[in-house]
């Protein structure tokens, strides 16, 4: 016998020179077992780690600058993603109309924004659209003041298209600066373009209807003149002095000196 010291005699043996072992997995754990000695102190890191960590700590911090919103709590708000449109007449960002319109915001999308959308479109066949809408943008509030307060239930056509559902009232629950706060809203968002409207302007509509007022027929609403001697006061308050000017220089001569001293006194 040759090689084989181990007294077998399988045929797979022939071959292994000391025969300690002929069980193959047993000599494949053993050669797993073996692992390089460890080496004391550091290695230096690749570099083109080091170069792709400070590229990822680069992106990281560039994406946070431009995404977190400056930490505000209020980023992700609905009156932020839908900002208050930029005001009717001229002047800084604390014109009335701005102010109005962003306190309007924040009631729209407490109290409306579910049928007529954050964009105002509404729902086609269930919630009439507010963007463009002629009701909306009518010279003064007087039918929209009394839809809000009121509500309104039966056919209605807004941009062409005919509508018949019902509005709850808000009567009860939005004061009159609030329902003017949201009217100036929806009449200076979405590209509608209409005054402000003012509290007293609610008011005196308000004294007019009664809590037991039922919802309006829009039919009813359309015999009731859009705009009031307030509302038209409302318009002339709000030109800006430019306008004013303007206007004033339309005047013959001797009626705006006249109007003048009239001032002066
Ligand atoms: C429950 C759903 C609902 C809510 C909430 C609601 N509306 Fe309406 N709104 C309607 C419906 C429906 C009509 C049409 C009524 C009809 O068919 O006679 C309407 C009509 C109107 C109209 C006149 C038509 C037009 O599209 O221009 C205005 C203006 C209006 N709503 C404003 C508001 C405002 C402002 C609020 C929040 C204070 C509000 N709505 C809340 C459902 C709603």
């Amino acid at each position: 016998m040759s090689a084989n010291h181990n007294g077998s005699n399988l045929p797979g043996q022939h071959g292994l020179d000391r025969g300690e072992t002929t069980d193959v997995v047993e000599l494949h754990a053993m050669i797993l077992r073996e692992r390089p000695e460890p080496v004391e102190g550091s290695e230096p890191l690749s570099l083109w780690l080091v170069v792709f960590i400070a590229a990822l700590l680069f992106w990281a911090g560039s994406y946070l600058t431009h995404y977190s919103g400056g930490f505000r709590s209020d980023e992700f708000n609905e009156v932020q993603i839908n900002p208050t449109p930029p005001p009717v007449v001229g002047g800084g960002n604390e014109d009335p109309a701005t102010k109005a319109a962003k306190e309007g915001a924040i009631v729209f999308n407490a109290n409306c924004v579910l049928c007529h959308q954050v964009d105002g479109n509404g729902l086609p066949n269930q919630f009439p659209p507010l963007a463009g809408s002629d009701w909306v943008q009518a010279e003064g509030p007087n039918r929209i003041a009394r839809i809000v307060l009121n509500g309104a239930q039966g056919p209605i056509k807004v941009k062409g298209l005919d509508f018949n559902g019902a509005m709850t009232p808000f009567l009860e629950n939005l004061d009159d600066k609030q329902v003017a706060a949201v009217l100036t809203y929806i009449r200076t968002s979405w590209g509608n373009k209409a005054s402000m409207v003012k509290p007293e302007e609610v008011a005196a509509i308000r004294k007019q209807v009664a809590t037991t007022t039922p919802p309006w027929n829009p039919a009813d609403l359309e015999k009731i003149p859009v705009s009031s001697g307030a509302a038209a006061g409302a318009t002339t308050a709000a030109l800006t002095p430019d306008q004013l000017k303007d206007a004033l220089k339309k005047l013959p001569a001797d009626q705006l000196k006249a109007m003048l001293q009239e001032l002066g006194k």
